[in-house]
């Protein structure tokens, strides 16, 4: 018999006796430590409790008296759950819409193997602001990459007719697609990849921005080359920008060589660098592309592939699927969240923002020229690299800054990532800068 006992909302919901609102910042910790995976390391002696308006946070952090207890701090959220939340916190379109179809329209749920009416929507939402011909639902932002995957092997094999199991992916050194098998076969990430082979075969890396390697690996191997799969901005990797003449030439390569490319903008879609999806920043179009995160607008978890009839019309029913993906719920929080990048015109906020926050960057490193190293971004995501010393450690940065109500997370050991949410006011843009030159001074 269980004796498993939960009642109460928020602060109340109580499991066996513990209410979760008497918690304190360390117990908390120490939960997760006993009940959890190990898989992230979270700052420490702070907890999120709810959200204060759309880029500003309430968090826990202990108490100077009394350790057993807590206050609450206002937090700028200068990640915005690693753009999955570009509309802002509880968009009230976003919510309003959840709210209505749960209460008025009554339609949560039901499998892809019986048609909903929501479907039909999103469709041809996704299709126009992607100006795709074809998309196909699914939930996390590395299912609509591995679908990618999926599609670009199948298209090698169906289109171009390359020998059955001799299909090659090319991908660009210090990726990330996400954290499924064949994400981190692709991954060059020794933490990401460790103990988790055999890896998938049929995968080839070269380096980011590099014209020259891609074009010897082409002439190469070409005729076994369905795609070139990589992101239009590397996020993980530290913000890394290509010339901006990197992507014509690829595009061009791909023609050429009669090879699929296949972008994941599953966190540089949806507004965050300034143009709806990066690769139009560039003149270029991909015939695939896998947008995650702010597809769900910070409310559900909502991806997709959107791309060319020949490519997504070599699926057939059995060959991919998801329980989930599309339900009826998805596809109106999916609606809503193109509704909302489109009406509050994201991209043009996250130019302006972003220019303003990059000239507080330029500043900076005119001031600190011994400390910061670098500054880039397109739009709002940002981030500025220190150079490679101890002192200037990426993790001090988070934690001090943290101190002074702003979270933000290093992305490697001397570099800070800004990519706060594209609603963003201006005062917020300037507080957090006031608040990086603060920490920056300190070091
Ligand atoms: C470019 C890119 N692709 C895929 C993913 C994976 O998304 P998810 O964590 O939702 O599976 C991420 C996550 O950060 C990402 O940045």
């Amino acid at each position: 018999m269980n004796n498993l006992v939960i009642t109460g909302y928020g602060d109340d919901l109580t499991i066996n006796g513990v209410r979760i609102g008497d918690l304190s910042p360390k117990e908390h910790e120490k939960i997760e430590k006993e009940k959890g995976g190990q898989n992230y390391k979270p700052l420490e002696d702070v907890v999120v409790s709810h959200v204060q308006d759309s880029s500003t946070l309430i968090c826990r952090k202990p108490s100077n008296e009394n350790i057993e207890k807590y206050v609450e701090e206002e937090l700028i959220d200068g990640l915005c759950c690693y753009s999955a939340v570009n509309q802002g916190q509880l968009n009230e379109e976003i919510v309003n819409a959840v709210i209505h179809h749960l209460k008025n329209e009554k339609l949560p749920t039901v499998p892809r193997s019986i048609r909903h009416k929501y479907m039909a929507a999103f469709l041809m939402a996704a299709t126009e602001i992607t100006s795709m011909d074809k998309v196909v639902p699914k939930v996390a932002g590395v299912e609509s990459w591995e679908l990618t995957f999926k599609l670009c092997r199948r298209w090698g094999y169906k289109i171009k007719k390359i020998p059955k199991n001799k299909c090659i992916i090319v991908g660009a050194k210090g990726n990330f697609h996400g954290r499924s098998v064949s994400a981190v076969s692709m991954s060059d990430d020794p933490d990401a990849r460790e103990d988790f082979g055999p890896f998938l075969p049929g995968i080839e890396l070269v380096p980011y921005n590099d014209i020259e390697a891609l074009e010897n690996l082409f002439d190469k191997k070409g005729e076994f080359i369905a795609a070139f799969s990589v992101e239009p901005i590397q996020g993980e990797a530290g913000v890394i920008v290509p010339d901006d003449d990197y992507w014509p030439q690829v595009s061009a390569l791909c023609k050429k060589h009669n090879i699929l490319l296949a972008m994941d903008e599953v966190q540089t879609g949806f507004g965050r660098t300034g143009a709806n999806f990066a690769h139009q920043l560039f003149g270029v179009k991909p015939d695939l592309m896998g947008c995650g995160k702010a597809a769900g607008g910070g409310i559900l978890p909502v991806s997709f592939v959107a791309g060319r009839k020949d490519v997504i019309g070599t699926l057939t029913p059995g060959s991919e699927g998801s329980t989930i993906g599309g339900y009826p719920l998805a596809s109106v929080v999916g609606t809503y969240a193109i509704k909302v990048l489109v009406d509050a015109d994201l991209a043009t906020n996250a130019r302006i923002r972003g220019a303003q926050l990059m000239s507080h960057y330029e500043e900076l490193m005119s001031e600190f020229p011994d400390k910061i190293k670098d500054v880039r971004g397109k739009g709002l995501l940002t981030a500025f690299e220190m150079f490679d010393e101890k002192r200037l450690d990426g993790h001090t940065v988070s934690v001090e800054l943290l101190k002074r109500g702003v979270y933000a997370k290093e992305t490697h050991h001397s570099t800070v990532r800004i990519a706060p949410a594209l609603t963003i006011e201006s005062h917020n843009i300037d507080n957090i800068a006031e608040h990086i030159r603060d920490v920056i001074k300190s070091l």
